[in-house]
């Protein structure tokens, strides 16, 4: 067969094999919702643009960027907090839930920013950290100032006089989740850092109150909420005793309490239903049903959750196997078929960079690695959440020294490995590799110092590849991963089979590549992607043969011979069906 050069678009691919129309499958469309059909992108807003020199982000930056933000092709943007708080943990500790901290601006810019994504029809995704407030909120002070306060049940209490608490497993303190406090003498529960005390969902005082900080900002005009770590809401308030060892099964023990349903309902009614938004957990539970329970259309409690699966499987580069990320996928597409919905990410603000998670990040290879990753999240079923940089193909830094870090998680388990004896070089290359702070750098605008994003000293040092990786750079290159993003996230807006398509995967067993395709009624996509470094050769399935080729990542067409493929490496093609 003939080798065609081809730029990226609609190129007519014909195998010699004879035409076959391939099988019409009536689909079964789930309800449409805009939630589902619209790509997320994700700001971290202290590292997106800096306007006033302080080296943090701010919504003025945004609003610089709001042409940015619209030329991605993106219809939602989520933002992690913004709210007044001491930032022990960057903002995922509030003490007020109604004010805006300094740093990012002040209300009337936060007014500004949402009405300048409004115009632009990209809906807005507020961050509800209300599993936990700041020990600063002024409820935590009037609850551990006196057992008679009616804040004192808006938290979780152990009374001194019950003796020691039993254990509780802290996410980011070594010491354990239970703080004394003197003047109660009592201890509090924290699932997070010892300045992030649990709320307690079984008061309906503080669930009104909740409901009613949400209310506040609908009325604002946001869309939708994500809430944080919203699986620990609602606990065993015996507090059992936690079974060391068992770390990893936390949620079982912790989290996802029958009570979190009927919260979730009352929500629904006083928030979700009234003023039409929609709401994401953070987190689908442990299991396949407990993420129905969570979002099924006829629960009427979440909209859409995002499962937690493969985040474990990339924490070093050799955990990787393509075989269990093909196989995770599969089941949770399969599972939610016809029923439910939930969000696909790769990368946020708590893991390491997509292309060192999931890519190769080498020179050699970063581009079409990148591009390979955003083909497959672009044309998953679920709304794809995509997060700042990733468009770009930011990179992980380099960050050997516990010295470096500024993050409450890498300290606390940098302090829980060195308690427990383990082996702390090991442990170092594991952080460095993994590191939520890898992915949280600035983002890189141009070529100017600190990549364009601050005229002042950046809160966190610039990845030093930024001179290649940026936007400005990428903008006026038609094969760079930015475009690429851009023709992606078009190709999706544009064809409602990679949105409510049937998954159907192929070439099941294949060491290299994730091949599927995605059916609706006479529509049909082939997705073909080589998770490797080198090339990768298969044949196709008879009715898979025959096509158009709207993405692909390298110049050259992958046919090898008459049935067979031979894919560069990390080559991503789309190829509509005829
Ligand atoms: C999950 C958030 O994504 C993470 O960044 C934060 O540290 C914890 N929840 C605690 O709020």
């Amino acid at each position: 067969m003939k080798r065609t050069s081809l730029l990226l678009l609609m190129t007519l691919l014909t195998l010699g094999c004879k035409e076959e129309k391939p099988a019409q499958t009536e689909t079964e469309m789930t309800d449409r919702n805009w939630w589902k059909e619209k790509v997320l992108y994700q700001i971290y807003p202290q590292s997106f643009k800096d306007t006033n020199g302080d080296g943090f982000g701010d919504f003025q930056g945004v609003i610089e960027k709001l042409d940015y933000l619209e030329s991605l092709g993106i219809g939602m943007v989520w933002m992690n907090p913004f709210f007044e708080s001491p930032l022990v943990d960057n903002g995922y500790d509030v003490s007020d839930y109604r004010a805006i901290h300094p740093r990012y601006g002040t209300m009337e810019d936060f007014e500004t920013m949402l009405s300048g994504m409004k115009e632009r029809d990209i809906r807005f995704v507020l961050d509800v950290v209300v599993n936990h407030s700041s020990d600063q909120h002024p409820w935590f002070k009037e609850a551990s100032s006196s057992r008679e306060s009616k804040y004192f049940d808006y938290y979780h209490w152990w009374p001194a006089e019950k003796g020691e608490p039993p254990y509780r497993h802290s996410l980011f303190d070594p010491e354990g989740g239970w703080d004394y406090v003197e003047a109660v003498d009592a201890y509090y529960l924290h699932t997070f850092a010892e300045q992030q005390p649990d709320l307690n969902w079984e008061n309906p005082e503080l669930r009104q109150e909740v409901y009613d900080i949400m209310k506040f900002w609908a009325e604002k005009g946001v869309d939708g909420f994500r809430m944080d770590a919203f699986q620990f809401a609602s606990k065993d308030t015996t507090y059992p005793e936690f079974p060391e060892g068992h770390e990893k099964e936390f949620i079982k023990w912790y989290g996802m309490r029958p009570q979190l349903h009927e919260y979730l309902k009352e929500m629904y009614k006083e928030v979700i239903e009234p003023y039409e938004v929609f709401a994401v957990a953070e987190g689908a539970g442990s299991t396949l049903q407990d993420a129905h329970d969570l979002v099924d259309a006829d629960r009427e409690e979440l909209q859409t959750a995002y499962h937690f699966e493969y985040v474990d499987m990339a924490r070093t580069p050799e955990s990787f196997k393509l075989s269990e990320f093909k196989e995770v996928f599969s089941k949770w597409d399969s599972a939610f078929a016809k029923e439910g919905w939930l969000a696909v990410f790769l990368s946020n603000h708590d893991n390491a960079r997509l292309v060192n998670r999931f890519g190769n990040p080498s020179p050699e290879f970063r581009r079409v690695s990148t591009q390979m990753l955003n083909t497959f999240l672009l044309s998953m079923r679920g709304t794809p959440y995509t997060y700042y940089g990733d468009e770009l193909g930011m990179t992980n830094i380099d960050m050997p020294t516990i010295e470096e870090y500024v993050d409450i998680d890498a300290i606390g388990k940098y302090k829980t490995a060195q308690k427990a004896g383990e082996d702390m070089d090991a442990f170092m290359q594991v952080l460095n590799y993994s590191s939520r702070e890898n992915s949280r750098t600035p983002m890189q605008w141009d070529t100017t110092a600190h990549a364009g994003f601050t005229d002042g000293t950046p809160w966190k040092q610039v990845n030093e590849n930024y001179k290649e990786i940026n936007v400005a750079v990428q903008e006026g290159d038609p094969n760079s991963v930015l475009n690429h993003f851009r023709n992606m996230t078009r190709l999706r807006n544009e064809n409602e089979v990679l949105i409510y398509g049937d998954y159907q995967m192929i070439l099941d067993d294949h060491q290299q590549i994730y091949a599927y395709t995605r059916t609706l009624n006479a529509d049909k996509m082939l997705v073909i992607l080589n998770f490797s470094d080198k090339q990768a050769e298969a044949a196709l399935p008879d009715g898979l043969k025959t096509g158009k080729v709207l993405i692909n990542n390298y110049q050259t067409l992958p046919f090898h011979d008459d049935s067979s493929l031979k894919l560069q490496p990390y080559q991503a093609l789309i190829v509509q069906l005829k």
